[in-house]
């Protein structure tokens, strides 16, 4: 078992052939546990308008330059049925902090492809109230997803104000929806200005702590219209030198995740793909990563979902992007993940 402090030395390791030592055991832990099958989950976008002010995220309120889009149980139901058609599955419903989507409409569309389908539903809708994650679970949402960004709390409050005079804590948002049913997961970002080395070694001791079922990490990527991308936000200062956003200290994040958190179901990111187009997908596989979310929102709506810009889904349409998937999975030597794809508890 890896200490914190453990963590942390390998958190600032840079020589490449001691790396090359955590990219080994990373992925013998992946295959031990998780097996060779690479989960692919349907991402649906289904609404860019937020409430919230974050200060890194392109759909936050502030920015008025974003066109803003709802989709339309008719427009859901499309994408659900593309990814039946390519043999996924989970569908994972995301959007920002958006409440045009009432609770009941969302209900009964998770009604429907439960019982149309075999599809697990994932959420990622933002800190909704618990009444609606009820409901949801209810009608029989299987998963949920809400990434706590960093465990230092003064950082998190000045990236992350809070809204609707509420304190955000999403580590107790997290329980309960554990306590609710879910799967849970959760995640954080990488190279945020201000992470300092020992916060982001917490976070990940932390991944084991909540024992997640699902852990996604990836890259922050400066976003122009945000304080954070104009460097208008004082964050704190990290004392010393401050986590670079890189590709290579996300696979030591990812590395490491799989290391302590071993059952968990953990996915090559879409912001690690953006860092690095040709390989990022496959190296996070390579390195301790067991899903990918390919993205299905239609293309007239993809662009408009900008978290970061140049997102490295945005040229491609879905199916090209699964046939492409798919090959390169196979000549890893892997192979797609048939079912569900839930967490499997005490694997070894
Ligand atoms: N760079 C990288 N990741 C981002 N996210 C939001 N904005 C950015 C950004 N600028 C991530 C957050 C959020 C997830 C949906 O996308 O971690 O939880």
């Amino acid at each position: 078992m890896l200490t914190e402090s453990q963590i942390l030395v390998w958190l600032r390791e840079n020589e490449l052939a001691r790396l090359e030592e955590l990219w080994i055991l990373a992925d013998a832990v992946r295959r031990a546990h998780v097996g060779d099958e690479v989960h692919l989950r349907g991402l649906v976008e289904i609404s860019n308008h937020c409430i919230r002010q974050c200060g890194y995220c392109g759909l936050r309120s502030g920015n008025r330059t974003l066109g803003r889009y709802r989709m339309t149980e008719a427009e859901v139901m499309d994408c659900v049925a593309e990814a039946l058609r390519f043999g996924y599955g989970t569908v994972v419903m995301q959007s920002g902090e958006d409440y045009g989507i009432q609770t009941e409409w969302l209900a009964n569309i998770i009604r429907r492809i439960k019982t149309e389908t075999p599809l697990a539903v994932t959420l990622s809708l933002g800190e909704r109230p618990i009444e609606d994650l009820r409901a949801w679970r209810e009608a029989g949402a299987d998963r949920y997803l809400l990434r706590f960004e960093t465990s230092n709390r003064e950082l998190y409050r000045l990236i992350h104000p809070d809204a609707r005079g509420q304190v955000s804590d999403r580590v107790a948002l997290l329980r309960q929806l554990r306590a609710l049913g879910y799967e849970t997961g959760s995640g954080v970002m990488i190279g945020i200005p201000g992470q300092t080395y020992a916060s982001l070694a917490h976070d990940i001791d932390m991944f084991r702590t909540l024992d997640l079922d699902m852990i996604g990490v990836g890259p922050y990527i400066e976003h122009p219209e945000t304080p954070l991308g104009r460097g208008e936000w004082r964050c704190p200062d990290p004392e010393g030198e401050p986590v670079p956003n890189t590709e290579l200290m996300t696979y030591k994040v990812v590395a490491l995740t799989r290391i302590v958190c071993p059952e968990a179901n953990i996915p090559s990111t879409t912001a690690l793909a953006t860092l690095n187009r040709v390989q990022g997908r496959e190296l996070g596989l390579a390195r301790g990563a067991n899903v990918i979310m390919p993205n299905l929102t239609p293309p007239q709506y993809r662009s408009q979902y900008e978290i970061y810009p140049a997102k490295a889904c945005i040229q491609e349409t879905s199916r090209a992007f699964h046939t492409d998937m798919l090959a390169r999975i196979r000549a890893m030597g892997r192979e797609p993940g048939r079912g569900p794809g839930g967490r499997i508890h005490g694997s070894k």
